[in-house]
This record gives structure tokens, sequence and C-alpha cells, in this order.
């Protein structure tokens, strides 16, 4: 990210002001904190190809990968963001707008499993909120597509019904078979995990 793009940032601003109570201003801001950031551009710097058609699912207020992505691949015309949280979806809406990206992203109010197994024409798949979802991505990966999943060691947070222990059992868990990137790092109170390869 360069040192300030005021666009993004006043997108960023206007969104938490359209939050209607504290607790969704703080989830708001909390998606785009530093750490947030980093590790949706840990996984950017690792994909490959062209990819012109991206789902990401367990989007949540699509506040970072949107961006990152379209900076990183200008080739990209449509991105369908997926969140089945009503709430979610009315910011990432008002995020979506002040940013102008009305024509190239879409956002799915729907369930990721139930989305993507009646949805696949995408050149590329991000799932990082695999510790969210109460299925492993075995049960969604097909031929062709290039997947980049994230999940964590984070047992005990809630919403955490997915977590894994170990990076080999998430590696496991993605139904991954041509591993271009499969690692770990220390986020100090808990370990955070990237796979990204095809079927
Ligand atoms: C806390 S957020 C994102 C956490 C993730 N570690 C990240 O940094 O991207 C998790 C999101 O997954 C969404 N989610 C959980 N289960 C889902 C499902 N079955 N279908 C669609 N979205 C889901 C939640 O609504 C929430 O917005």
């Amino acid at each position: 990210m360069k040192f300030l793009d005021e666009k993004y940032l006043g997108a960023l601003a206007t969104s938490v002001m359209h939050a209607k109570t504290l607790d969704e201003s703080f989830s708001f801001a909390n998606s785009f904190r530093e750490k947030q950031i980093e590790s949706k551009q840990w996984l950017i710097n690792h994909l490959t190809g062209n990819p012109k058609h991206v789902c990401i699912l367990g989007s949540w207020y699509s506040s970072v990968l949107p961006y990152l992505l379209f900076k990183r691949f200008a080739i990209i015309d449509k991105i369908d963001c997926v969140d089945n949280d009503p709430n979610v979806q009315r910011l990432a809406k008002v995020f979506r707008h002040f940013m102008g990206y009305e024509h190239r992203v879409n956002l799915w109010e729907k369930d990721a499993k139930e989305f993507i197994t009646t949805n696949d024409e995408y050149d590329l798949v991000i799932n990082t909120s695999c510790e969210h979802m109460p299925f492993d991505m075995n049960e969604i990966v097909k031929k062709k597509t290039q997947y980049a999943f994230e999940s964590n060691d984070y047992f005990g947070i809630d919403g955490h019904i997915n977590c894994k222990k170990s990076l080999s059992e998430f590696a496991d868990s993605t139904g991954l078979r041509e591993i271009s990137t499969c690692e770990e790092r220390d986020m100090g109170h808990y370990k955070r995990f990237l796979v990204v390869g095809k079927c």
C-alpha cells in the first residue's frame, strides 16, 4: 500500500461513521487493523497466474482483500464476496460505494458452501475465514481453480468453530494436492496458516 491512499482511507472512515452501534464500528475497524492487512498481503504475495473472476468466501466487510487484489491484478473484472451475516453486508455495501467498486464487486449474503457449490466459474477462490466455517475446504475444491486458504490454531474464540492444531492438519483438510505455498506465521497468541494451490 502506498503511504496515504486518500480514497481508501476516506471509504474506511465513512463506513465507520455509518455503523449503528459501538460494537459495529469496533468490528468494522477491526477488519483493517495492521495484522489483518498483513495477513491478506501475505496471501496476495503468493498468488500466481492472471485471475479474472475471483470469489472470496467469508468476506467479512470486504474492506481489504478486494483493494489488494485490484492493486496486484489489473486484469480482474469481477470479485464475488460471500458472507452470510446481514450486518456485515450492510457496512460492506457502504464501503463498496465509497470505493466506487459497484461495477466490479458483488456482495452476496449467502452461506459460503451453498454459494460455491452452485457457482464454479472462478479462476481464484479465497477463504481467510476457514476457522469460522462448519465444513472443511476439501468439500468444495474442484479442478482448475486456484485456491488460497487461511486458518489458525486460535481455539476458544467466539465463532472459531473449525481451528486446526497444525499447518499440516490444515493443509490435509483443504484437499489441495498441487500446493504452491504452505506456510505459517507466529501472530503472538496463535499461529496463522496459509495454503495456496490447486486440486
Ligand atoms: C471474523 S470474519 C474474518 C476472520 C478471518 N480470520 C479474516 O481475517 O478474514 C469471519 C467472517 O466469516 C463469515 N462466515 C462465517 N461462516 C460463514 C458461512 N458459513 N458462510 C458465509 N460466511 C460465513 C462471518 O459472517 C464473518 O464475517
